[in-house]
């Protein structure tokens, strides 16, 4: 005789109520994190053929996109600056009229504190070799000159306004540097530092390249990690954490969920995970191909890096999934 089972899972399948009911994870607005790009002189936002829907934007766009997310209960926004000029230094991202430090200034003054205002800190996109630090005669990235720039980077965006930073360039020492000076410059108490402290030498930063307008000379890889460890990124977490960072990022995401898994088990902070260009580009060109649901692969792309661990999640769906999740009640 046919033996039937006693145990049947798919009793809590049978239709979307139940399966509501008993989900283990959601995505709520409030944990997404909408990064943006605003470059200097535009006059118009610019699309990119590599991440469709996604522009450049201008001071002014980017106040309108700003304001948005903040309607859209969305938990922040990240600002990447495109300079008109850039040079071996990085000069722009110092400079208080710098594009960066306006843009943060002026989203600052759209949303207030209803949404969190965080800029990367790097300096690649402000770098005519296209490196996140400066070289040395050799061609080097020189980390602690590089974290004498990171330092003052830190400082001239919290003066802009921003309330959190988010060094990304993977320097020795660069979440220490920036504390020391946040502190020194009467931020101790409020400009917190969200640290991409795990962060790999990875292809799918590909169209991120255009985003920024960078043309990289070389690359990342003896400054970010390679994409066969992960062990190494708990160290580097720890790191960070020891030198003062109150949130940790792990980057990118859907090719490293074992590492924010281990992350997000290890260590009593919130974790991030930045769900890249290249991330959503693949989807969105599968998606424009016929290949995949879009809607379905972009809700499923997001569930997956909340399952793994991350309490916030940068996408650069932010926007819609929000608006989605609010149809979907
Ligand atoms: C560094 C930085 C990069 C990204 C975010 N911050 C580029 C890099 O490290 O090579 C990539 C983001 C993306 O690909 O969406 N400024």
């Amino acid at each position: 005789m046919t033996s039937f089972p006693s145990s049947r899972p798919r009793r809590l399948r049978v239709n979307p109520a139940v399966r509501r009911l008993v989900a283990e994870n959601r995505l709520h607005p409030a944990e997404l994190v909408l990064p943006v790009f605003v470059r200097e002189g535009l006059s118009e936002p610019q699309p990119l053929s590599s991440m469709p829907g996604v522009y450049q934007h201008t001071r002014d766009s980017l106040r309108k996109a700003a304001a948005e997310a903040a309607g859209l209960g969305l938990g922040g926004i990240m600002l990447f600056g495109v300079p008109e000029q850039k040079d071996a230094v990085g000069s722009g991202a110092t400079d208080p009229d710098g594009i960066l430090n306006l843009a943060v200034a002026d989203v600052r003054a759209e949303v207030g504190d209803d949404l969190v205002v965080m800029g990367d800190l790097c300096l690649d996109e402000f770098t005519d070799h296209g490196h996140c630090g400066v070289l040395t005669p050799e061609g080097v990235v020189d980390n602690d000159a590089t974290l004498l720039r990171y330092a003052d980077m830190g400082v001239a965006m919290a003066q802009a306004g921003a309330h959190m930073v988010g060094p990304s360039g993977m320097m020795d020492g660069q979440v220490a540097a920036v504390r020391k000076a946040l502190d020194e410059n009467g931020f101790a108490e409020n400009v917190s530092i969200l640290a991409y402290a795990a962060k790999y030498a990875s292809a799918f930063y590909g169209p991120f390249r255009e985003a920024v307008n960078s043309s990289l000379q070389g690359d990342r890889r003896t400054y970010q990690q390679d994409p066969a460890n992960a062990q190494e990124s708990l160290r580097e977490v720890e790191l960070d954490l020891a030198e003062g960072a109150d949130l940790v990022m792990v980057k990118p995401a859907m090719s490293y969920l074992d590492v924010v898994a281990r992350v997000a088990d290890r260590f009593e902070v919130p974790v991030a995970a930045y769900q890249i260009s290249g991330e959503y580009s693949m989807i969105e060109a599968a998606a424009a191909n016929g290949w995949i649901d879009r809607e379905r692969a972009i809700l499923e792309s997001l569930l997956s890096i909340r399952r793994a661990g991350a309490s916030i999640i940068l996408t650069y769906w932010a926007a819609e999934v929000a608006k989605t999740l609010r149809e979907q009640g």
